[in-house]
């Protein structure tokens, strides 16, 4: 893979970095989880000390292509600049409208940070002349924003296009964890849940591919649950999942792919139940796994090699129903496994649970870009560096 480490930097003097700033915050603009920002320093450093100019590109949130304050990085610079602890400029979107990147070179500041690159025309819709506007003023163009790179958008695929492209140091390890699950001969495990079959329907098939075993949980089991007649009361449920969760099992059937489901499971009531001694008379609702299938999960564990986690085991926003996530989290934590997680929740799992990432192979950046990635298909942001 080509890597920033071998890079020469002769002649080169201004570089993009494409960063995936799109943080969590609280409602005052706090930023809640500083995860990303701090994945992106060892790139943003490493340019520095090659004395180049850096512009800093991310998106925040989901604007209409036009400027809107509580999507604009002017409040989140102040935090930004303190996490990373660096003099960031921010280059303001009228300012860009009106004079582009044409006084970059002569910024005083070593490193600035243009405003949400989703307020502007040409970045949604993947634009040449938009993303020329930018890499027409730069000698190299960085992705380190793994997490965007499912986007087919300016600052993900056409600006690596236009000139010298390299990825970031921490996108270069999100693909060699992920190749790593997708082309590995050793016995692997997926640990998949969340809520919603729809979203991760083409993962669960990939992934059908390539595992020993796949193991569902969260709200998504009660769909398979229910498929197998197990009654799942007033659990969240996906309409028309039927079809899908068919289709999983046709596939893990044909790849010799094992599926295992919850043995047991937390009410709404705080009531543990075994799925065995669920009644079609009673409400309830499935919020979280109990002691079986984490006895489950942790023999499954123990005969895998590479274990795959992405979207929590149960409604983990409640701490009642936190339980079976972090005893995941904490099992993972202390296999001799190789782990590799992945998804915003999932992360947030592991946050709830005390857990520091480094206790894990690897924990990617990337929610949505993470579960396609595990797919059969290329994403638009990794394409565009042309790796091999
Ligand atoms: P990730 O972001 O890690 O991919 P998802 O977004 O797919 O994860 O799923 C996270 C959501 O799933 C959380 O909001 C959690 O509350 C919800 N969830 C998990 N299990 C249950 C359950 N049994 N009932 C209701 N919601 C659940
Ligand atoms: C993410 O948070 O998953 C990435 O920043 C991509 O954001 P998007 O889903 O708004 O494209
Ligand atoms: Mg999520």
């Amino acid at each position: 893979m080509k890597s920033l480490s071998k890079f020469d930097f002769q002649n080169i003097k201004s570089v993009g970095i494409r960063v995936d700033f799109n943080v969590p915050i609280d409602e005052s603009f706090k930023v809640t989880d500083d995860t990303r920002l701090l994945r992106a320093i060892d790139t943003i450093k490493f340019i520095k000390e090659k004395k180049c100019k850096i512009l800093l590109i991310s998106h925040f949130g989901r604007p209409n292509d036009n400027f809107e304050i509580r999507y604009s990085f002017q409040n989140l610079i102040k935090q930004f600049s303190k996490i990373l602890n660096e003099n960031i400029n921010l280059i303001s979107y009228e300012n860009f409208l009106q004079k582009g990147l044409v006084k970059f070179q002569q910024f005083e500041e070593i490193i600035s940070l243009l405003d949400n690159i989703r307020f502007f025309k040409g970045e949604k819709t993947n634009d040449l002349s938009f993303s020329k506007s930018i890499t027409d003023h730069l000698d190299l163009y960085i992705n380190e924003a793994f997490s965007a790179s499912h986007r087919s958008h300016a600052s993900v695929n056409q600006m690596s296009k236009n000139i010298t492209s390299l990825p970031g140091f921490n996108f270069e390890k999100e693909i060699i964890a992920i190749n790593e699950i997708k082309n590995s001969s050793k016995k692997k495990l997926a640990i998949i849940g969340g809520s919603k079959v729809s979203t991760k329907i083409n993962t669960l098939l990939s992934l059908t591919k390539s595992c020993s075993n796949i193991f569902i949980g969260g709200a998504m089991a009660n769909n398979f649950l229910k498929f197998k007649d197990v009654p799942v009361g007033d659990s969240l449920l996906e309409e028309g999942s039927e079809k899908m969760i068919e289709e999983i099992y046709k596939l893990a059937k044909k790849s010799s792919c094992e599926i295992h489901l919850p043995l047991d499971i937390v009410t709404d009531k705080v009531e543990k139940y075994s799925i065995y001694k669920l009644s079609t008379a009673s409400n309830f609702k499935i919020l979280d796994l109990s002691d079986n299938s984490i006895n489950l999960l942790d023999n499954l564990i123990l005969k895998s090699e590479i274990v795959l986690w992405n979207g929590p085991m149960g409604m983990i926003e409640n701490e009642n129903f936190a339980h079976g996530s972090s005893k995941l989290a904490s099992l993972l934590a202390n296999c001799s496994s190789q782990v590799v997680i992945g998804g915003g929740d999932t992360l947030l799992a592991i946050n709830i649970a005390g857990i520091n990432f480094d206790q894990f192979h690897f924990v990617s950046t990337a929610g949505g870009a993470f579960l396609e990635a595990l797919e059969d298909k290329h994403l638009p942001g990794v394409e565009a560096l042309n790796l091999s």
